[in-house]
């Protein structure tokens, strides 16, 4: 029996920053991390990703931010979309446009956002009905990162320790309302290099070689429980002291990983550099960086604190924006329409 056209299904996920980083699988194939992760959903920012599937597809179409999709991106949302048609029953092929509202390549977590939209569109548009908890557990599969976009607020992906990943999924410890003083600072730096290393293959050197890794993994359980609750009590000097001793925890297994990974800019490492300062010259922790695989930094602070910090940080070379956003609702529907996606 033929299958019947469906519907174009729409759907939003914002980024998320990692206070507590996702580095290094058990599991390569379901993406089962060693250690747990926690981080901020981000408002302002979304991926918007549109799926239809179409039994007049004669192969999947890919579209990322205006362009057709082409090697490693083309082939990551395949596979993903075989997922989801193993779900629903369906062997239709599927087009998909996704577009991001803030810069892509640019190392700010658009893995994260636009996997976790891709969950969302294209098992509604499969006519599935999946649980966050199932879609967070699917999107897991794309990015890891992005098991945590399908929350929003503070959240935490739980590594779990059953083989098949029933357990390994994301859930919202608190809301974004919880916190709405704390800022994040991203700085966008110039030049960042785009990334050469996928971040499956460059965890998974770390894991092989780091001298350091065995280390990182005792201690994370331990900061995670602390950063857990100094956002409960919003501890800022608390939670902005406990992110940079994660932040330098991951910098420093990257760094030793052989062959090293190198992911920050000149520019990068002064923002690190200018905040320690600012802090020392406070005498209390007003701000903690933090940075993902990439050269951009993000500093959080609190809304209090925020004129100060930046025009502390406005002098320094190599800055080409600064983004300012707080913590955000997750993932959400927008809309199916009948027909092609417009
Ligand atoms: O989800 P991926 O495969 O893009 O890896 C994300 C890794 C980090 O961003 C560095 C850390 C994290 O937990 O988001």
């Amino acid at each position: 029996m033929a299958s019947r056209p469906r519907p174009t299904v729409t759907y939003d996920a914002p980024p998320n920053i990692a206070l507590v980083k996702y580095w290094g699988v058990r599991d390569e194939e379901l993406r089962l991390p060693y250690n747990s992760s926690f981080s901020v959903t981000l408002d302002r920012l979304r991926s918007r990703t549109a799926v239809r599937f179409d039994p007049e597809l004669r192969e999947d179409e890919v579209e990322l931010n205006g362009t057709a999709a082409v090697g490693g991106p083309r082939d990551g949302v395949v596979r993903f979309l075989d997922r989801v048609r193993e779900l629903a029953g369906t062997s239709d092929h599927a087009s998909v446009r996704s577009e991001n509202n803030f810069p892509t390549a640019s190392g700010l977590a658009s893995s994260a956002s636009g996997f976790a939209a891709l969950a969302g569109a294209a098992t509604r548009a499969a006519g599935l009905a999946l649980s966050d908890r199932d879609l967070s557990r699917l999107a897991r599969r794309g990015s890891g990162s992005a098991s945590r976009s399908v929350f929003g607020g503070f959240v935490e992906w739980r590594a779990g320790v059953r083989p098949d990943g029933f357990d390994s999924y994301a859930r919202s410890v608190y809301p974004a309302r919880h916190w709405p003083s704390l800022v994040d600072l991203v700085l966008l730096v110039r030049g960042a290099p785009v990334k050469e290393v996928r971040s499956n293959d460059a965890m998974q050197a770390t894991v092989r070689t780091s001298p350091d890794y065995r280390a990182r993994l005792a201690e994370v359980p331990r900061r995670l429980r602390a950063i857990r609750a100094a956002v409960g009590a919003r501890r800022a000097d608390r939670l902005f002291s406990l992110v940079m001793e994660e932040c330098d925890s991951f910098r420093l297994v990257c760094e030793t990983t052989v062959p090293s990974l190198d992911y920050l800019t000149a520019t990068s490492r002064a923002i690190l550099a200018e905040v320690r300062e600012l802090n020392r010259a406070a005498g209390r922790t007003l701000a903690g960086y933090t940075h993902d695989a990439g050269a951009h930094v993000h500093v959080f602070t609190l809304a209090r604190d925020l004129a100060a910090v930046r025009r502390r940080l406005a002098g320094i070379e190599g800055v080409e924006r600064t983004l300012v956003v707080r913590p955000g609702p997750g993932g959400r529907f927008v809309r199916a329409t009948s027909g092609r996606a417009s």
